[in-house]
């Protein structure tokens, strides 16, 4: 079950007018394409593990278990520290904390894609507390000259705690992550990707995304993977009380809810205060809307999210615990 959530986002706020000020763009066109008002950039020293460690500790603070029963960190990461060894090690380090860590990369689906390897290890596992963590620095990543991508992202993190329950006498089957779905296609590896890595040519490289043709995929694999895990789970989305997507485009999450006939005041959208921040997206909007009421202990919920690769997926998850528990 998720019962705890936390997020973070740098204190260096970027609007789109100041935006303008070192990008060929204008807030008009931005609002206008995207919806994205704001975003956030880390300041110098701050990387993405400190992010991933503030969020980490707002989760398991929010869901009210010491640090110390966290046994498994998984971070979903394509901006780590550094190359080698994981930036979940160094969160783990931080917490001063035993638990077996690592990251994942599935970048912007990589919360998703985090989740379902969650639940597979806790299912078959003897792990009982999850830290999942989805964190990116996607600034290091950007060409200021390329209009077409840089106004779009944003730095963040988020996480959750993922806990099972054992021996308690009853059978929750209704709680926690009822169904995932996750997906990847290599043959659309071009449409979104950065210009370098380390066994091509030693750099980070810079994103350069067809956005035209990821736009279109996105539309159809987001509502696709929801049907699915809606199925999988065997619910229809007139159950779901809310739903929680990828904020990388307000224009993708409307044309989404359109297709999948959902009510748009069940949609989530925090795109305009940050931007696509990848990994973190999902989870930052789910504090988010977990804060404002907008999501209540035992809601059914629906997190869907798409990224290079293409990789995608999404998740049904009745939030939150029993009052029993
Ligand atoms: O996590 C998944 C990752 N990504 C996404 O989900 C993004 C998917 N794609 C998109 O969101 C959209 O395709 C974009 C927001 C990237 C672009 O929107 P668009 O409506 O497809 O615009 P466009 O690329 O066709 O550009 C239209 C015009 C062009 O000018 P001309 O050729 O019509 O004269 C561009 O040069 O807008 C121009 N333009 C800009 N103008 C001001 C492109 N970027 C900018 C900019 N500021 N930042």
């Amino acid at each position: 079950m998720i019962t705890g959530v936390g997020s973070y986002l740098p204190i260096n706020k970027c609007s789109n007018k100041n935006l303008s000020n070192f990008v060929d763009t204008s807030d008009e066109w931005i609002s206008k394409r995207s919806g994205i008002k704001n975003r956030h950039f880390v300041t110098d020293n701050e990387k993405t593990s400190d992010m991933s460690f503030f969020a980490a500790n707002k989760a398991i603070e929010n869901a009210g278990i010491s640090k110390n029963d966290v046994d498994l960190i998984i971070l979903a990461t394509t901006t780590p520290d550094n190359t080698f060894p994981s930036t979940a090690t160094l969160v783990q380090k931080k917490l001063n904390i035993n638990a077996v860590s690592f990251d994942i990369q599935a970048v912007c689906a990589g919360f998703v894609f985090a989740l379902s390897v969650a639940k597979s290890m806790m299912s078959e596992g003897n792990f009982k507390n999850c830290l999942v963590i989805g964190a990116d620095s996607m600034s290091k990543l950007l060409d200021w000259k390329d209009r077409t991508t840089s106004v779009l992202f944003g730095d963040g993190a988020g996480a959750v705690i993922l806990q099972k329950f054992e021996n308690t006498g009853c059978k929750y089957d209704d709680w926690g992550i009822l169904s995932n779905i996750i997906h990847s296609d290599g043959q659309f590896y071009d449409l979104l990707k950065t210009n370098g890595g380390v066994s091509t040519n030693q750099k980070v490289g810079f994103i350069e995304m067809e956005g035209k043709e990821v736009f279109k995929h996105a539309v159809d694999k987001l509502s696709s993977s929801l049907e699915e895990a809606l199925i999988a789970s065997n619910k229809k989305i007139d159950e779901l009380d809310c739903l929680v997507p990828h904020q990388a485009n307000q224009r993708i999450i409307l044309a989404v809810a359109d297709k999948l006939k959902i009510d748009v005041s069940k949609v989530i959208s925090t795109v305009k205060n940050h931007g696509n921040t990848s990994a973190a997206s999902i989870p930052l909007a789910l504090e988010n809307a977990i804060n404002s009421n907008k999501i209540l202990n035992g809601n059914l919920i629906g997190l869907h999210a798409i990224g290079g690769g293409l990789s995608w997926g999404a998740s049904i998850i009745r939030i939150g615990k029993p009052k029993n528990l």
